[in-house]
């Protein structure tokens, strides 16, 4: 069948149910300068489902029986996805060159390390992880559980797939790629042993009721999620991962992201290569 191919236009009126949508949906703020982003990226599904305009397509995803399937493409089309191997490398030696050392003296009975990646985007940030503690001889025999998490179908596909085009990779080093990744054509296929440790799962971070059925972390990553989020969303996000961390479990998040104005109830403790988050334990004195 024949796609028209008709410009249209989104009207402001319209771009406000659309942003008022996302925001309902996913926490994501989209602010006044974003309504060409928002009908440039769902131009092309209007045109496809043939609809006469904006106003007919928010109908749809408000009202139709089907609309969760379209509303799950209008979340994926409308959130940033941006992600590579090894981004923040100064957290990233925090992590494997101090906090790794540190949770496996702790837990060298329990032998066992769960580890969540929230907004995982296409899984370059969970497989990173996994790749250093591959590197770590004394993890070897240790139950390791990476839950990856996104509120994006298409982008959890492509994280279980795990090819990977070479700008995946603008900040690896060399010895990871030969390591842990075998050549297919222009791609790179993650190997299974990588993968191993990873779980992915479709999660809204504004989900309490889903987020009540996951256990306690030693460590939740969420780097450049909440900064498209408003004050509300964010605090109510880091009050869930408050509840879903054990006693000192570390946060860490995105480096132009902080928790000021958000949380008191973790402690900022400097490390020898970054500053990451601690959840305080009240009265234990054992944060700081
Ligand atoms: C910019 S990417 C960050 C990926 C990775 N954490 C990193 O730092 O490289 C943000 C991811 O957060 C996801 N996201 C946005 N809102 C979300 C929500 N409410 N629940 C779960 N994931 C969400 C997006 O789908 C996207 O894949």
């Amino acid at each position: 069948m024949m796609i028209e191919n008709k410009s249209l236009e989104l009207p402001d009126d319209v771009f406000h149910l659309f942003r008022d949508l996302m925001y309902e949906q996913s926490g994501v703020v989209l602010d006044e300068r974003a309504k060409y982003f928002v009908e440039n990226r769902l131009m092309h599904s209007v045109q496809q489902l043939h609809f006469d305009s904006f106003r007919d397509y928010y109908f749809y995803l408000k009202y139709d029986r089907k609309k969760n399937e379209e509303l799950a493409n209008v979340i994926d089309l409308l959130t940033i996805h941006e992600t590579y191997f090894f981004r923040e490398d100064q957290q990233l030696k925090s992590f494997s060159e101090e906090i790794l050392p540190e949770l496996f003296a702790k837990k060298k009975d329990a032998k066992s390390l769960r580890i969540w990646s929230a907004g995982c985007s296409t899984g370059e940030e969970p497989y990173t992880l996994s790749m250093l503690i591959l590197d770590k001889e004394e993890f070897k025999d240790w139950t390791i559980e990476i839950f990856a998490t996104d509120i994006s179908q298409r982008v959890l596909q492509s994280a279980r797939r795990g090819i990977y085009q070479p700008t995946a990779f603008r900040s690896t080093d060399p010895k990871y790629v030969s390591k842990y990744f075998t050549k297919e054509e222009n791609a790179f296929r993650i190997l299974d042993t990588v993968k191993r440790n990873v779980v992915f799962l479709h999660l809204n971070l504004l989900d309490t009721n889903k987020i009540a059925f996951i256990n306690p972390m030693d460590i939740i990553f969420c780097r450049n999620v909440i900064i498209y989020f408003d004050l509300a969303a964010k605090r109510k996000v880091i009050d869930l991962f408050h509840t879903k961390l054990k006693d000192n479990g570390y946060l860490l998040l995105g480096h132009s992201e902080s928790l000021i104005n958000i949380s008191t109830a973790f402690a900022l403790r400097h490390l020898k290569h970054d500053m990451v988050y601690q959840k305080l334990v009240r009265n234990s004195g054992t944060t700081g």
